[in-house]
């Protein structure tokens, strides 16, 4: 019997090699230090939980309007507007199981069959599987070369016919690359003349560093009526098990987006939909904590990664990554064989010296591995240690060989 050819299309995770060794070592009782994470290491603030909490407790356990409980559609316009300078009416609101999920239902509203999307890499690894399963084409733009950031120039040269939609993500996972509005306003000055919906992945907007502050691109040049903005609770409220997201889109795509969702899962869980009315409405100081934390770790790694010559990485100015070119050792030889790609390098940083990290090729860039920061300063402290330590000795390798 055949499976659909949907799903032959789809890509399995290539981090499964990496992760599978780190299970059996750890199975082995070997401490391995893990830094993959891709969620905050910290807890949800209380007054969320406690507001999830009462929500059970009141019997709040039921199903909600497929869109959404109205008071957290209409506080999340609200925020839109506080925060992004963006107008929406509740109406133009779809909460869902999550920003994974928002970013699905856009594509299946606006892109099918015949369709391009175009795909920045280094990228999120669900982006170009979604647009597949959307039965659309990934069109991949490599932005090793220009600071992980796409140009006009790159932009206009992807560019076909057959363009229906972008996605574009700032902060970046995984690169914590920041588009200023400066390079927003120049690639929403070619998207303005097109008809190409912008998918806007705004979910690492609260971790954000060195004073920046967070620019939609759905903001400049009435690009609204184009956009469709997708956000969540998961990173900036530490929500990630509670599987709340949210888009923002012109009332026709949202609507179109309802009427999928209305037939796959349904409205997100009513209590986790209290719990992110709380995070909106509540104090924002664990917030503003996080970020700091995970700023003071960006700043740590930079220096200890800083003046390494084997190794290069751009700043990252959001999100908890360091996506760090390797490739400086791929051709060195090591006890399991030669080491010709990123999967080959983290396999051997695992199972050498016990630290996990993903490797690029998950995210379309092979010179690459991802380090999350979303750990322990000691954790960190340590995994950046044994980095160092593996990459000298595979170059001393290479020399002596
Ligand atoms: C860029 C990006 N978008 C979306 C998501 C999905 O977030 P959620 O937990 O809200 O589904 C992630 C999670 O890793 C992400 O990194």
């Amino acid at each position: 019997m055949k499976l659909a050819k949907r799903i032959e299309r789809v890509e399995a995770s290539k981090t499964l090699q990496v992760k599978e060794k780190a299970l059996q070592l750890q199975a082995q009782g070997i401490a391995v230090i893990d830094l993959t994470a891709g969620e905050p290491d910290f807890r949800t603030p209380a007054n969320i939980a406690r507001a999830g909490i009462r929500a059970i407790e009141e019997g709040f356990t039921h199903y909600t309007a497929n869109t959404g409980i109205p008071e957290l559609r209409r506080s999340i316009a609200e925020k839109l507007k506080k925060d992004n300078g963006l107008n929406y009416t509740p109406e133009q609101i779809v909460v869902s199981n999550g920003a994974k999920q928002s970013v699905l239902n856009a594509l299946f509203a606006v892109v099918g069959a015949g369709d391009e999307v175009i795909i920045p890499a280094p990228y999120w690894v669900s982006y170009p599987e979604q647009v597949k399963i959307a039965e659309a084409s990934p069109v991949i733009v490599d932005t090793s070369a220009a600071g992980f950031k796409l140009t006009p120039e790159l932009l206009e040269a992807h560019l076909t016919e057959r363009t229906r939609a972008i996605i574009l993500n700032t902060p970046c996972n995984p690169t914590g690359v920041v588009y200023s509005p400066g390079e927003l306003s120049e690639l929403a000055a070619i998207l303005a003349k097109r008809d190409i919906w912008i998918i806007s992945d705004e979910i690492y907007e609260k971790i954000i560093f060195d004073g920046l502050s967070h620019r939609s691109i759905a903001s400049l040049q009435n690009l609204s009526e184009k956009s469709i903005v997708i956000n969540g609770f998961s990173k900036s409220y530490a929500m990630t098990g509670w599987r709340v997201g949210y888009a923002a889109a012109p009332l026709p795509v949202a609507k179109a987006m309802a009427k999928i969702q209305s037939h796959y899962t349904s409205n997100a869980s009513s209590i986790s939909q209290k719990a992110a009315l709380e995070a909106l409405n509540g104090p924002q100081e664990e917030v503003e904590f996080m970020r700091r934390e995970f700023e003071k770790r960006r700043d740590y790694i930079r220096e200890k990664l800083s003046d390494q010559p084997f190794l290069s990485f751009v700043n990252p100015q959001g999100a908890f990554y360091f996506f760090i070119k390797v490739s400086r050792v791929y051709g060195c030889r090591c006890e399991s064989g030669l080491i010709q790609n990123s999967i080959d390098f983290a396999t051997y940083l695992a199972e050498k010296y016990h630290l996990v990290t993903v490797p690029g090729a998950a995210f379309g860039a092979d010179a690459y591995i991802r380090l999350s920061f979303a750990n322990s300063l000691e954790q960190i402290q340590l995994g950046i240690e044994r980095l160092l330590e593996g990459m000298r000795a595979m170059l001393r390798q290479k020399q002596e060989s």
